[in-house]
This record gives C-alpha cells, structure tokens and sequence, in this order.
C-alpha cells in the first residue's frame, strides 16, 4: 500500500474506498433553495457581499451544517467554517469549501457547487459510517467575487495573509462604504481582523470543487477535471476625470470628454492582450461608468475596471505595462486628468502535485474518467495554495459556459464531482 508523507505531515493512504451514497437529490434541492437567495429575478442570481440576500444564504448554509452538527465558526472577516471533529484533533484537518457570493446576473452553480457540493460530500461520508481521524472543515469564503470592493478573494486573501487587515481596512464599495463598516453592519464587528490570517500548514490540505467555466470537459466528455494550476489575476482600476457640459452648447474642439478618452483606452486594452504574443493572455473592460449620465451632458468621469490575467505572471505584467503607457498618453493627448491604480496583481498558484495524484487514484479506482488542466479562471484555491497542499476538482458545465443566468451543470454531473470529492476527503482525512 503506498504511503505518500508531505510536507504538511499529510499521509495519503491508499485505503479501499468506502461506500458513499451521494444524495444527488437533495444537493439539487440545496442548489436550488439557495439560488433563491438574489436580488435578481430567476434564472439570474445576484448575491453581492453582504446585500440581503448574501447574508440570508449565509444563514441558510449555517443551518444546513447545523442540521448535520458541524461545529461553525466565522472570522471577523465574514469566511465561515463549519467543522466535522475527527478522531484526533491534534493533526492539522483537511478543508474544503468554495463561495456563495455571485456577481451581477450570474447563475447557480460558480462557487455554490463547491460549498453544498462540500457539504454534502461530508453529509454523505458522515452517513456512510466513516470516522475521520483529521477533522474535515467547510469553509465559506467570503467574497470570492471582485462585486463589492474590487477584488477578488477577499476571504481567503485575508486568511493568507495577503491582504492585511490595515489594507483591508481602507477598502471602499463604490458607495463610499468601508469593509470595516459593512462587515459590522453584517454581524462581524465584534471580531478581530488580526485574527483572520491562518498559519502555513494550518489545514494538512485543501481541496475545492468548482465547476469547469471552460469548455474542454465538455468538448472531451470527460466528467472530471484535476486542475494543476490557477492563472494570474490582474485589475485595474482608472478613473478619468474631463469637463463636463452642455451637449448642444460646447463645440468639439472644447471638449474634455472622459467617456470618449475611455473608450479610446478600452480598445487599445484589448489591442494590448491581443498583441501580447501569448494566446493565455486575456483583458477584459467589464466596468466603465460615466458620470453625470444624461443624454444632453457631456461625460465628465469614467471610471474603468479592467481585468487582465496569464498563466504567466511576468507575461500578464507586460499588458499591465501596456496598458498604463496607453492609459496614459490617451489622457494627456484629451486633456483629462487619470487616477491609474493596481488594485491586485497575483501570481499563479500551481496545485499541490501529490493531491492531484490522489484525486487522479481516486477517480481511477472510481472508474471515473479525469485530466488535467489549468484553471484560467481564479478561485479562493490561489490564495490557499499559499498556506497549505492544494488541489481542485472540476465538472463540465454547458458550453463552458459561466457568469451567466444560463450557467448549467446537470445533477448527475454535480453528484460526480461530489463523489470524487468526498473519496478524497476520506482519503486525506483517514490518517
Ligand atoms: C472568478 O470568479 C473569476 O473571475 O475568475
Ligand atoms: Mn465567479
Ligand atoms: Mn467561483
């Protein structure tokens, strides 16, 4: 029998799997219920951090691991973990868990795959008679989604320590609002931010099922995915202040229009990913808004966030270069005045190679067709890569498609997943 020891003092034993039943009716009716939790109409989910519907699903999560005894905790930072207590609380547990924020008009399935997905894998263990000798945890992440302050992670950026409690601090919505003051509004006050940031090795492993948000499980008809490594997120905030005026009353050569300067510097944006010479850089203006907003007056700000990402760091920075060289000759040539902020620049994470081998073992002794492959999109997983042995699971989901109301994953597909992740769980977790 192989015995693999890692770094964490994790040892992963090659036991029989046990007999799990997933549940894959009532992970639907969990996906379900918690979809219902939006402040957009079905099959659209919207679910901003801590907006009514954000805390109410959070509760709803709350609950279905209570019904289950899991002991829950939450940090001041709003991450939840709802703990399965193994046998020997003195190793180092396995965690697992994913998101349940969802940005505007997205579907039901990014994030809350990962979380029910987590939940019922320790439901199902639970029932099969399993007794793990590491504590299994959920863990809830809080704002995986970029939504509210503009970037992505928040939760487990903080719990990697990161992103300091004195930046996260200084975090404004664009309402002007703080993270300090939302997350009191939202019941987290009363809890330290220092506390947040967990210690390297402070899980032995963690592993998150997600779906794909890619079309190559699909196209290959391949059920599970084993990601090896996450792409290198990027944002960029630019804010263009012009003159603002009368429509019919300034002539064009007046004219100090941020909208236009904006425009100009989103194309020249998708100029600079296309000409990068890498086909895995990819840049994306996905905010651009004007003020005032009236159809007679001239637009006197922009503001744009921008999106760059490669799986190479040192590859995605030259666009970041680009585009702020771009950014500002278009500025200065227009007469506007640009505010150029790097709001996060993160390396790639690459997955722990001994957990892939043992999702890999795991769908083999599963009968369960798998590959490998890179994640462009990014998940909390980047920033637990930091802390501890890492890996992810990935199912198809329709046309590689994600961040839509159209996001699709079939029960019996999300149920895989679940599985694979489960037999993972218990292997990690059984020694
Ligand atoms: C995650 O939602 C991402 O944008 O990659
Ligand atoms: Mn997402
Ligand atoms: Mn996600």
């Amino acid at each position: 029998m192989p015995i693999v020891i890692s770094d964490s003092g994790l040892k992963s034993v090659a036991d029989p799997l046990p007999s799990i039943n997933i549940d894959q009716a009532r992970l639907q009716n969990w996906i379900e219920e918690l979809a219902n939790f939006s402040d957009s109409a079905s099959p659209s989910v919207t679910r901003v951090l801590f907006s009514y519907p954000d805390l109410k699903a959070r509760a709803y999560v709350k609950r279905l691991c209570s019904e289950i005894d899991l002991h829950i905790r939450e940090d001041g930072a709003g991450n939840i973990f709802a703990r399965w207590e193994g046998s020997n609380t003195a190793l180092p547990p396995v965690g697992t868990g994913s998101h349940i924020d969802a940005i505007p008009n997205a579907g039901r399935f990014d994030g809350t795959v990962g979380v029910l997905g987590g939940l019922e894998a320790i439901r199902a263990l639970r029932e099969s008679g399993f007794r793990p000798a590491r504590s299994i945890e959920l863990i809830v992440f809080t704002s995986e989604e970029p939504t509210r302050f503009g970037i992505g992670c928040l939760g487990s950026r903080m719990l990697s320590g990161i992103l300091a409690p004195n930046a996260a601090r200084k975090l404004r919505d664009p309402e002007e609002k703080s993270f300090e003051e939302l997350r009191s509004l939202a019941g987290y006050g009363g809890k330290s931010l220092e506390d947040v940031k967990l210690a390297r090795g402070a899980y032995a492993a963690f592993v998150e099922l997600h779906i794909e948000q890619g079309p190559l499980l699909e196209k290959e008809n391949v059920p599970i995915g084993i990601v090896t490594a996450i792409a290198a997120p990027s944002t960029l905030r630019l804010v263009l202040a012009g003159i603002g005026g009368h429509a019919g009353a300034v002539l064009m050569s007046e004219r100090r229009d941020a909208l236009v300067a904006g425009a100009e510097i989103a194309l020249l944006v998708e100029q600079a990913a296309l000409h990068n010479g890498s086909a895995d850089t990819v840049a994306t203006t996905g905010i651009f808004r004007i003020e005032p907003g009236a159809v007679n007056s001239i637009p006197s700000r922009a503001r744009l966030e921008i999106d760059v990402r490669d799986t190479d760091a040192a590859i995605r920075d030259r666009v970041l270069d680009k585009i702020e060289k771009s950014a500002r000759e278009v500025s200065r040539r227009r007469g506007i005045e640009l505010s150029f902020e790097v709001l996060n620049a993160d390396p790639p994470a690459a997955c722990d190679t001994r957990l892939v081998s043992v999702i890999e073992d795991v769908c083999g002794e599963l009968k369960i067709l798998c590959r490998r492959m890179i994640s462009r999109a990014y998940h909390d997983s980047l920033f637990m890569a930091q802390i501890c042995p890492t890996a992810m699971i990935f199912i198809p989901c329709r046309g590689g498609v994600s961040h839509r109301p159209d996001e699709y994953s079939s029960p019996q597909q999300v149920a895989k997943g679940t599985e694979v992740l489960s037999h993972t769980l218990a292997r990690l977790s059984s020694h």
